[in-house]
């Protein structure tokens, strides 16, 4: 087990939330890695890259505990930011209603989230169109909006408006526990 400094993002739009604290903050959390890599803070450029071979074999395991509803933490994963969100009941709901709405990339919330963990996103936070880290709470949908070429992304993390052709990727992961999963 080793500690790590990740980056968490609160919901602007939760209730009774401070514009103030909206700013990228930064949270300890407890991760460990299965392998040779760990996660790592972003955005920060760690210099401890390990090979392409570790890469590919690479699993993380992260504790949930410490996200608390409304927050996302990302970490890094495999060279890539990873987004971990807790998301409030209100998210959800507003993810399931658009299941019936004109999807670019058809799937329901259900088919994005683990049996019974509809709180629990996790999502690969690299856009589909080119690459660049879309941020959540922004564009025309609540979800994340990537600045780059205006995709807009929704509270599922599926392409709803803009140049992306595909919905956030949904990394192979699965539940150790309640409040940790592994990743990869
Ligand atoms: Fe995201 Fe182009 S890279 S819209």
């Amino acid at each position: 087990m080793a500690d790590t400094v990740v980056g968490a993002t609160p919901d602007p739009h939760a209730p009774g939330d401070d514009p103030s604290r909206r700013d990228f903050i930064h949270i300890a959390a407890t991760a460990a890695a299965v392998g040779a890599v760990g996660a790592f803070a972003w955005p920060f450029i760690d210099q401890m890259n390990p090979s392409g071979d570790t890469l590919a074999l690479a699993s993380l395991e992260f504790d949930l505990s410490k996200v608390e509803p409304g927050q996302q933490v990302v970490v890094k994963w495999r060279g890539k930011p990873l987004f971990v969100r807790n998301r409030t009941p209100a998210e959800i709901i507003a993810a399931v209603k658009d299941d019936n709405a004109s999807l670019r990339d058809p799937q329901t919330d259900e088919a994005r989230h683990k049996p019974g963990k509809a709180q629990w996103l996790v999502l690969v936070g690299v856009c589909t169109h080119l690459g660049c880290v879309p941020t959540f709470g922004g564009g025309d949908y609540g979800g994340w909006f990537c600045p780059c070429h205006g995709s807009h992304y929704d509270k599922s993390g599926r392409i709803r408006k803009g140049p992306a052709p595909k919905n956030l990727e949904v990394p192979e992961y699965a539940f150790l526990s309640d409040s940790k999963v592994k990743i990869g």
